[in-house]
């Protein structure tokens, strides 16, 4: 259903910017490219498109990447998912079975312990996807503009009920 981030077109996405984040948007979606190939050739593990069934080209991106500094109360080794989609896809259930197939990825091959997801609160859509997958709420925080965020996490099935 998603293919590897090589397939990835990076000039032909946007991306939420803060409005703080004063960068031109071609040198942000080239820094954004960077730091995407950079993770998958450092860690083996990255984002990657959403390609729907019998289609040719992407329509999202699904994301597993360490967290990485900036959230308060995080520690920055996190292992992060995230999802986002073209607005034509939107109530499909594409972002949903993409973010569960990510999940498997994170727990088997990249045997992460859990996954957190940073949601807007004002995002119910997005909370929506993570309560699918069965992520609990775990707190609110801030980011590094002190943005507000919830959190949310997944811990993986062989470790439920264990104390940490
Ligand atoms: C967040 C986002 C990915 C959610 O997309 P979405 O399409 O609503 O999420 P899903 O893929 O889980 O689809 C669920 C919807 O598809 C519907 N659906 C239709 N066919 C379905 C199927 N076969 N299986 C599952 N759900 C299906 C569900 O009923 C549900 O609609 P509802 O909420 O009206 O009941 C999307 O809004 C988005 O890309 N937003 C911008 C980026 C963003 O905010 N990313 C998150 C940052 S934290």
């Amino acid at each position: 259903m998603y293919r590897s981030s090589s397939a990835w077109p990076p000039t032909r996405w946007s991306f939420a910017r803060s409005a703080r984040d004063r960068r031109r948007p071609t040198e942000r979606i080239n820094q954004v490219a960077a730091a995407v190939s950079g993770h998958w050739r450092r860690y083996g593990f990255g984002w990657r498109v959403i390609v729907p069934k019998g289609a040719q080209e992407p329509v999202g991106i699904v994301m597993l990447n360490y967290l990485g500094e900036g959230t308060a109360r995080l520690d920055p080794g996190e292992f992060e998912i995230g999802w986002w989609l073209l607005p034509a896809m939107w109530r499909l259930g594409l972002a949903t079975e993409a973010a569960a197939a990510i999940c498997s990825e994170a727990f088997g091959r990249v045997r992460a312990p859990s996954v957190v997801a940073r949601v807007q609160p004002e995002n119910r859509d997005s909370a929506t996807v993570a309560a699918r997958l069965g992520m609990a709420h775990e707190f609110d925080t801030t980011e590094r503009f002190g943005e507000p965020v919830s959190v949310y996490r997944l811990v993986a099935p062989e470790l439920v009920g264990r104390a940490s």
